[in-house]
């Protein structure tokens, strides 16, 4: 007996010092089993909000849940994973920091028969990834393409003129950041081919134009050097940005050297960003970052909270994906997959504040 109650109380202590890890947990009580969510940092607005969302979606339908966020930190996450596997979680909402980090405690989970769901971002290096769960990726990387095409009116441009833009992608351990950059790409090459668009300073691979942790810091002072090395003689026109604190980076750099809004010989670059964020939304009412893309966060929750709940009660999710993604050569991981919104000036009003997304005073109307 005292071995066992010995035993219980460095358990205990464990999950303690583990829970203490992550930052702003919560857990809740309900009847119909513990779901574990992981999201990746409490740092980034969205995360918070999808975590919640998720989060509430469970409490309501009468689940046990238990909310954590992984600081940016890998192992952090995997003992996180693990603790929610020894309180007996049924199923874990995985938003991964390096989605090819997880083998090992996924495992685990497929050994303890947890569905794990792939949040947003999707888990490889592992056949055990249950589901995904997020917005068509390539979609919004056309997307992001498209805004650096509106934005510029390239259809439009006068004959022989080439205006220059540089890229800046995500993080390099995120599969999405990837996927983006191909769909924007494959919108952007045609102006290249015609030489409507070009890059001064030539990097345009993925891997150099990465941002490692997504970081707006990191893109920040890259794009201080590029103005720097390639730009003393000419305007930088518009930027392919991957998320809304990247662009509002970038825009303030921009600014530092003389870019002004409305400005007729140095106008601030066009720029697009993702995630809508209320700072985005405001520079946006101010005529500043071009555009921004909308992923919902309250449609990717409750899908969420929608498909766990169909597999725990036995019924097949309806209208999933088996093509588009892979977590191994050989494994496809049925996904759920939800269309993002272009966000602009024009549509900000009823887009963003009319559907309660962000209020009015967020925006700055
Ligand atoms: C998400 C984006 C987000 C980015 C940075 C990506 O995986 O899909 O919505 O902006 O991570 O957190």
């Amino acid at each position: 007996m005292k071995k066992f109650l010995l035993v219980l109380l460095v358990l205990s202590v464990a999950l303690g010092s583990v829970f203490a890890n992550g930052q702003q947990g919560g857990g809740s009580a309900g009847g119909k089993g513990l779901i574990g969510i992981v999201m990746p940092t409490s740092a980034e607005e969205r995360w918070n909000i999808d975590g919640n969302s998720v989060k509430e979606g469970f409490d309501k339908l009468g689940y046990q849940t238990d909310l954590q966020f992984s600081n940016n930190d890998i192992p952090t996450q995997v003992s996180q994973i693990e603790a929610m596997l020894l309180k007996g979680a049924k199923a874990i909402v995985i938003g991964s920091i390096d989605g090819s980090a997880l083998g090992d405690v996924l495992q685990k989970c497929a050994d303890a028969k947890c569905i794990t769901i792939a949040y947003d971002r999707l888990l490889t290096n592992s056949p055990n990834v249950d589901y995904y769960v997020t917005f068509d990726n390539y979609k919004v990387g056309q997307h992001m393409g498209k805004i650096v095409v509106d934005g510029l009116k390239l259809d439009q441009a006068p004959a022989g003129k080439t205006y220059n833009i540089e890229l800046f992608g995500g993080s390099p351990d995120d599969n999405n950041a990837v996927v983006v950059y191909n769909g924007a790409m494959e919108i952007l090459k045609p102006y290249f081919d015609k030489g409507v668009i070009t890059v001064p300073s030539g990097q345009t691979d993925f891997q150099t134009i990465a941002t490692m942790r997504w970081d707006a810091a990191e893109a920040q002072k890259r794009m201080e050097n590029l103005f720097s090395a390639f730009y003393t003689d000419k305007n930088l026109d518009g930027v392919l940005s991957p998320y809304d604190p990247i662009s509002l980076a970038i825009l303030e750099s921009a600014k530092g050297l003389g870019y002004a809004k409305g400005s007729a010989t140095k106008p601030l670059p066009v720029a697009g960003g993702q995630d809508c964020i209320v700072a985005s939304c405001k520079s946006i009412n101010d005529g500043e970052q071009y555009a921004t893309i909308l992923k919902d966060t309250r449609q990717l929750g409750a899908a969420t909270v929608k498909l766990v709940d169909e597999v725990l009660s036995g019924k097949t999710p309806a209208g999933l994906d088996m093509a588009q993604y892979k977590s191994t050569d050989t494994h496809v991981v049925p996904s759920l997959l939800l269309e993002d919104t272009i966000v602009t000036k024009a549509n900000l009003k009823s887009a963003v504040v009319d559907t309660g997304y962000h209020t009015a005073a967020e925006c700055g109307f």
